[in-house]
């Protein structure tokens, strides 16, 4: 190894603190619901406010290394150059500096700090449009540094205009994208083919519109080098699965699986996936947001994630909880536990949680890929038949939707996992048919659930027990507070007498702890805070970060609950009209409930 992961994230803060900048650390992967971004997918979206305007408390200059997670690529990882997870190295002029250092500076960290030769290095420039005027002036400042004019190349907007896609409202602009040859011996390489985008810069001058773009009134400069991609080629290799972050993870999966990375393609697919896959899964449940896998939102992306891993796992031959517990110990302990300590606080609960799912899922998957096979075979039956006495009959090539639903609903195959192993057998899944199942299912359960509501849902609905439903509701949330953002309902029971609680954690609460939850609850009761209920879709409940079982993974209308700020779930109600008609809250007992779930017992006096 050239440089080590450690060594580039050290000298790209040291170069940048050099110039003045100051380092503003990491922020969580999960994103805040401002934009409608799921994951954090840029260095500059925690740094929104501050491009649009807003003074930073650290300065004007500013640097970091931010994990990122991009998933629209999901399917591509098992080659050698896509991940669902990477670090972001970033540096900022929030209306400081402009073109005239910040082409000096990445020139010079590139070719001094770096050593590439900047003979070699090509770059990328805005050829302008109506928004926005063609970019000579960067490009004069390139040339200026000793780029030759046959290495600087206009484009269009789809290449040199940087935003946060899907997005009003949030800053952007055109970039100078710096690329390097692949194969820095290969003689006259041809530009794009021949080279590697390792990084870009971008003027950050104007906001999105709903119709177009207005300027801003700070120039920035928002700029991003991946850190997996740089160490890749500054250390001359070309499969991204070689670099000291993944190499640990390999070997151990070499290890278990008895195969051989190099020599064997078929496994070097599967360990990558798998290997890519843990590193994310560690990463969004070891975040300070962190988030578990479920049927909705990040949590069914994270599924994704963990099902797809798990089943390559399979394909790989090995125990698929086993295997990605030992992958996540490797990233945890040997790769990103110094850069991001809290992975090792949470070591525990993280390997728990992989597990849990892994086991979950594996009791369904055996059945569900004998279910896909049935499917497979008699679409195959089908065929031949059909072919026998039609000559011009056109082969079926798709899975329908009821059958697609039902490995989703009975076996647990997240949608897009049944599309892959379709795709594998050159078959497509009817989408349009599994929403439409999706949603009949929806509206039948609906129906269910209204009627066991009144059953027993709760208990019965005598006012005590309507207060003690409420008191969940604070509870919940002083849980959250006091022990951690992690902590989850995972169930309750109410009678007129007492409540049950039951939520994530892994250790018993301390006394103080205890009694921290027990105050604030009685505080917010003590405020006599209105219980306010409203309807809203799906999709607005998740951006206003209500909390609550998704169970669902579209857009329909859902019953939510707030309690000023402090509270905010989904669920059906029926709650108090003022948290003042609760009384006094005491909690009478913690104790465990089975593996990392602990169970509180309280009563309202
Ligand atoms: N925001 C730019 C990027 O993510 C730097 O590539």
């Amino acid at each position: 190894m050239k440089i080590t992961s450690k060594q580039l994230r050290e000298s790209w803060l040291k170069f940048y603190e050099g110039k003045g900048h100051v380092n503003v650390g990491a922020v969580s992967l999960i994103g805040d619901g401002t934009t409608g971004v799921m994951f954090n997918v840029a260095g500059m979206q925690p740094l929104m406010p501050y491009l649009l305007g807003k003074p930073h408390p650290l300065g004007r200059r500013l640097c970091n290394v931010q994990g990122c997670v991009r998933t629209v690529d999901i399917e591509s990882v098992g080659d050698a150059s896509h991940f669902t997870f990477f670090e972001m190295m970033g540096n900022w002029s929030l209306g400081d500096y402009f073109k005239k250092e910040k082409t000096a500076w990445t020139y010079e960290l590139l070719t001094k700090v770096y050593g590439l030769d900047g003979s070699k290095l090509c770059s990328t420039v805005f050829e302008g449009n109506e928004s926005a005027p063609r970019d000579e002036e960067t490009a004069t400042l390139l040339q200026s540094l000793g780029i030759a004019p046959e290495h600087i190349f206009y484009l269009p907007k789809s290449d040199n205009w940087w935003e946060l896609e899907g997005t009003v409202g949030t800053p952007c602009g055109p970039d100078n994208e710096w690329f390097y040859p692949i194969d820095p011996d290969k003689k006259d390489p041809v530009f794009p083919d021949d080279y590697v985008e390792i990084g870009n810069d971008v003027y950050m001058q104007y906001r999105k519109t709903e119709t177009g773009y207005v300027p801003l009134e700070n120039k920035n400069v928002d700029t991003g080098f991946g850190l997996d991609r740089m160490l890749l080629f500054l250390n001359g290799l070309h499969d991204g699965y070689k670099t000291d972050l993944f190499a640990g993870a390999i070997a151990r999966l070499e290890e278990l699986t008895g195969k051989s990375y190099d020599v064997d393609e078929g496994a070097r697919k599967a360990m990558r996936i798998v290997a890519d896959h843990t590193r994310t899964t560690v990463m969004l449940i070891g975040d300070v947001n962190g988030i578990l896998p479920s049927n909705t939102g990040a949590g069914y992306i994270l599924r994704r994630l963990m099902r797809r891993a798990i089943r390559y796992c399979r394909q790989l031959g090995v125990e698929p909880a086993a295997t990605m517990r030992a992958v996540a110990e490797v990233f945890i302990g040997e790769v990103y536990g110094e850069a991001y300590p809290l992975l090792i606080q949470k070591k525990d609960y993280i390997l728990d949680e992989i597990g849990k799912e892994a086991e979950r899922f594996e009791t369904m998957l055996e059945k569900g890929m004998a279910e896909f096979e049935k499917c497979v075979a008699g679409i195959a039956r089908k065929n031949a038949f059909m072919a026998q006495s039609d000559p011009a009959y056109v082969p079926e090539t798709v899975i329908g939707g009821k059958q697609a639903f039902r490995l989703y609903d009975t076996y647990g195959f997240p949608l897009e996992l049944t599309e892959e192993m379709a795709a594998e057998r050159g078959l497509a899944v009817d989408k349009a048919g599994f929403d439409a199942a999706f949603r009949e299912h929806q509206e039948k359960s609906r129906g269910d659930v209204h009627a066991g509501e009144a059953k027993g849902g709760l208990e019965s609905h005598s006012q005590q027990a309507v207060r003690y439903h409420t008191a969940t509701h604070l509870l919940n949330a002083a849980l959250k507070a006091v022990l951690s953002p992690d902590v989850n309902q995972k169930g309750s029971n109410i009678t007129d007498e007492r409540m049950r609680f039951d939520f994530n954690f892994p250790r018993a609460m301390t006394p103080e702890e205890v009694k921290a939850v027990e105050d604030l609850v009685n505080q917010k009761i003590g405020e006599d805070i209105p219980v306010v209920y409203k309807e809203m879709s799906l999709d607005e409940a998740r951006a206003e970060h209500f909390v609550g079982v998704f169970d669902s993974k579209y857009g329909d209308v859902v019953k939510t609950y707030s309690i000023g700020d402090f509270s905010k779930e989904m669920c059906g109600g029926p709650h108090v009209a003022h948290t003042g008609e609760l009384g006094h809250f005491k909690i009478v007992k913690e104790q465990s409930s089975s593996a990392g779930v602990r169970r509180i017992k309280a009563v309202l006096e």
